[in-house]
């Protein structure tokens, strides 16, 4: 590569001059390059062009490739023509020194071009591709479930919208139960998709619209279920440490603490959680869900995720199975990242006894005509089956290490972010 000459085109990044040497630091969506101008070696109206250059202008640069150990990416390119593409105004709003977070996020559209928003998005997506071929390995059949839906999925709160004469259309919590009627047709499926949930909650974990994989799988009980959660995140944890180290480096990852991720994750009862944390100091009561601090508290001590098992019915959606060993509860699990990132899975057996789902459905006050299509599932060779779903942003600010899951999300909408 070095001598060869090439054009590159992106945007300036940096500036520096001395009067007859000069540099630019620019960026092609791919990485950085160090371009140098020597006044002597280039022409007036080349060094002219140079001096007009201000942060985010777009360029093409051609010259001669060389290396350069102390360029970032090793090679430097010595410029012999520069081309103006597209101009930048001195008030590009994002400067190199601290913006409060308010302004980072009015401004996401430019946000994005900085290296850290640039290494999450890059791991994100590995993630995802990681996960997309952990299932298609298995034989797993990816499935696209709809997003305006007439039934309700999860408890949290609705967005709803006119829908011509059929009434209210909900956009969709999960796509679990569409799931789970592709499971009785293909065995093993996963969604991909966005979920949307108008919780009025300002934490540093809850968007309003998130990406969830939902596996279901035709004859897996709710151990075969936890058994593919804990396999299914240490591939991506692999997957992440082998391919986006230097991204791990810009986020100033811990990256041994990704290292020490291994199967088999803890599992705890719920009724033993609860006795961890009150002698922990929690105010927890059994039957109550775990908060945030709870789960913080519980995952002290463990290098990897934890699961959590079996949660009092009152505590957990209609659908969940109850469990025979002790009918109070559901055979359920919730997956803990460790690092105090909090619940990144939550997954069940499913009800797969007509009569008992009808009972819950009842229970919870839920109308029993939208969820007809639903309970034919066990009328018609009802079957055991389990799945769960894993929260995209969240999986992604585990593994980056981003304190808040808003950087997670390349446009995130929270309760008071619509824009941009
Ligand atoms: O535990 P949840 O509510 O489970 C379900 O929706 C089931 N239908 C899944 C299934 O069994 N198919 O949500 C699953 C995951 C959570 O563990 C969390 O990672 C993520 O989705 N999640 C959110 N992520 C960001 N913002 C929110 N408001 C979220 N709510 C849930
Ligand atoms: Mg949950």
């Amino acid at each position: 590569m070095a001598g060869a000459q090439a054009t590159v085109r992106g945007w300036v990044v940096h500036l520096r001059s001395s009067g007859k040497i000069a540099f630019i630091v620019m960026r092609d969506g791919t990485g950085l390059l160090q371009v140098v101008l020597v006044k002597s070696q280039v022409s007036p109206e080349t060094w002219e062009r140079f001096s007009q250059l201000t942060l985010e202008t777009c360029l093409s640069v051609t010259g001669e490739v060389r290396s350069e150990p102390r360029a970032p990416g090793g090679f430097e390119l010595g410029l012999r023509d520069l081309e103006v593409l597209g101009s930048s105004p001195i008030d590009y709003p994002i400067q190199p020194k601290e913006h409060g977070i308010d302004f980072l996020l009015d401004h996401r559209h430019l946000w994005l071009r900085s290296p850290r928003q640039v290494a999450i998005l890059r791991i994100r997506h590995e993630i995802a591709q990681a996960i997309h071929d952990f299932f298609y390995a298995r034989g797993f059949v990816h499935i696209d479930t709809p997003i305006l839906t007439a039934a309700i999925g999860e408890r949290s709160g609705l967005f709803q919208t006119e829908y011509f004469d059929e009434g209210v259309a909900y956009l969709a919590q999960t796509g679990q139960l569409y799931g789970e009627a592709a499971a009785a047709a293909l065995g093993c499926i996963y969604t991909f998709g966005p979920t949307f949930r108008a919780e009025k909650s300002k934490t540093r974990r809850h968007l309003t619209e998130f990406w969830m994989i939902e596996p279901e799988m035709a004859f897996y009980d709710t151990h075969d279920s936890m058994r593919l959660q804990e396999d299914m995140l240490a591939h991506i944890v692999r997957r992440v440490l082998e391919r986006r180290r230097p991204e791990l480096q810009v986020l100033e990852r811990d990256v041994a603490a990704l290292e020490r991720v291994r199967t088999p994750f803890p599992r705890i009862e719920y009724s033993d959680a609860v006795s961890i944390l009150q002698t922990k100091g929690s105010a927890i009561q059994w039957g109550e869900d775990l908060g945030a601090e709870d789960e913080s508290l519980l995952v002290e001590g463990h290098e990897t995720p934890v699961f959590v098992c079996n949660y009092p019915k009152q505590a957990k959606a209609f659908y969940m199975k109850e469990n025979p060993a002790d009918p109070r509860t559901v055979l359920c699990d919730d997956c803990l990242a460790p690092e105090g990132y909090g619940e990144i899975i939550g997954g069940s057996q499913r009800e797969d006894d007509h009569d008992k789902l009808v009972e819950r459905i009842r229970e919870e006050g839920l109308p029993l005509d939208a969820y007809g299509w639903y309970l034919d599932l066990r009328k018609y060779g009802t079957f055991v089956h389990s799945g769960y779903g894993l929260g995209l942003e969240r999986t992604v600010a585990w593994i980056c290490g981003t304190p808040h899951i808003r950087e997670c999300a390349a446009f995130p909408r929270m309760m008071h972010r619509l824009r941009p």
